[in-house]
């Protein structure tokens, strides 16, 4: 089976290339490598990748309509994809919105337009986002809630994502699955993330920034969790029913709203040193609160998290102290 993984230099991405090879599949990594954060995390992902053989790698910018019609075009047998290139966070939105509509949504609407005739293609999955549960207030979020309170241009164009794949799905029969994540943390992870950050600043002996004044929760999965799913979901495409496309929603969450306060106490054991804290107002684009109900996941994929925060935040700070202590940084 041949997989396209987009954003394969990216977290997640380079996560999902990682167990897809495990498995035997041949994959196709594209990703175009922004400065968003630091480019030689991105490069030291796409090193490690590039050790096996099933992986091939193009440096092409997903809204590129030519370099991606050639690459889909050189490689009619794809199976599968996986399409994680995103311009991902939250508050950045905020600085360049244009960004996020390119990446996102012309960049998935290129995809869809040219992956539509790929004749082996069974599933086409996409990470949406938690944001798409926006100003709501019920918890936990369910796929069945309304979504038409986005409170950010990253969460808007998130949701732009999963409205493009209903009208591909209706009306290619495209079968489509849109992935909600819930906070991803783990080894390789996003130095714009809480979790680095926070351990970044711990370990320089600056404070950190807690907003909300510390009165928030997040969903906090581990990185090996999201992967499972991701993969059993690839596995097992969406059918058409009776007026109904084969497009659908997932939430991809621990299932569990972590106190952030709790959190960061379970970062200062791993790293064994005391956070200095800085107390700050809740930001605009931001949600007090994120919680997944996973029931739908369950149900249909068997997904089932298994890593706590006590369990994962010791792995990321292992790798964090291996990653930035080598020469490799
Ligand atoms: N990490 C999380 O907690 C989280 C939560 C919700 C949703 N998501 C979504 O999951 C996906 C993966 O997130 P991640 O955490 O791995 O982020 P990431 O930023 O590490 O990875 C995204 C990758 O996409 C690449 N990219 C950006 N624009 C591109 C373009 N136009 N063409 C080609 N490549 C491009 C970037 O260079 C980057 O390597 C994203 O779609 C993100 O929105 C992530």
């Amino acid at each position: 089976m041949t997989i396209l993984v987009t954003g394969a230099a990216g977290f997640i991405g380079y996560h999902t290339c990682l167990a897809l090879l495990g498995r035997g599949e041949d994959v196709i990594g594209i990703d175009i490598l922004n400065d968003y954060y630091d480019v030689s995390l991105k490069e030291a992902r796409l090193g490690e990748l590039r050790l096996h053989a099933g992986f091939s790698f193009e440096r092409i910018d997903v809204a590129d309509r030519e370099a991606v019609g050639a690459l889909i075009a050189k490689n009619a047998g794809i199976t599968g994809v996986v399409h994680l290139a995103s311009q991902a966070g939250v508050r950045y939105s905020l600085v360049d919105p244009y960004a996020y509509t390119r990446a996102n949504v012309e960049g998935h609407l290129v995809l869809l337009e040219t992956c539509r005739g790929l004749e082996a293609l069974n599933h086409f999955v996409y990470a949406s986002s938690s944001s798409v549960y926006g100003a709501n207030t019920k918890l936990p979020f369910s796929i069945n809630d309304p979504v038409d309170t986005p409170l950010s241009i990253y969460a808007a164009t998130k949701r732009s994502m999963e409205l493009m794949s209903h009208s591909y799905a209706h009306i290619y029969g495209m079968p489509l699955t849109g992935l909600r994540f819930f906070t991803v943390y783990g080894p390789w992870g996003r130095p714009d993330m809480a979790a680095l950050i926070f351990i970044r600043k711990i370990l320089a002996g600056e404070p950190i920034p807690v907003f909300n004044n510390g009165d928030m929760s997040r969903d906090f999965t581990y990185i090996d969790d999201i992967v499972s799913g991701i993969l059993a979901c690839l596995d097992k495409p969406p059918v058409a029913e009776a007026g109904k496309p084969p497009s659908r929603f997932y939430n991809i969450g621990n299932n569990k709203a972590e106190p952030l306060m709790r959190f960061i106490s379970v970062l200062e054991d791993a790293l064994g040193e005391k956070a200095e804290i800085d107390f700050q107002p809740m930001q605009t684009g931001d949600v007090p609160a994120t919680f997944a109900d996973i029931t739908e996941t369950e149900r249909d994929f068997g997904f089932k998290p298994t890593t706590s925060i006590d369990e994962g935040l010791p792995r990321l700070v292992e790798w964090y102290r291996g990653y930035y202590d080598s020469d490799q940084s």
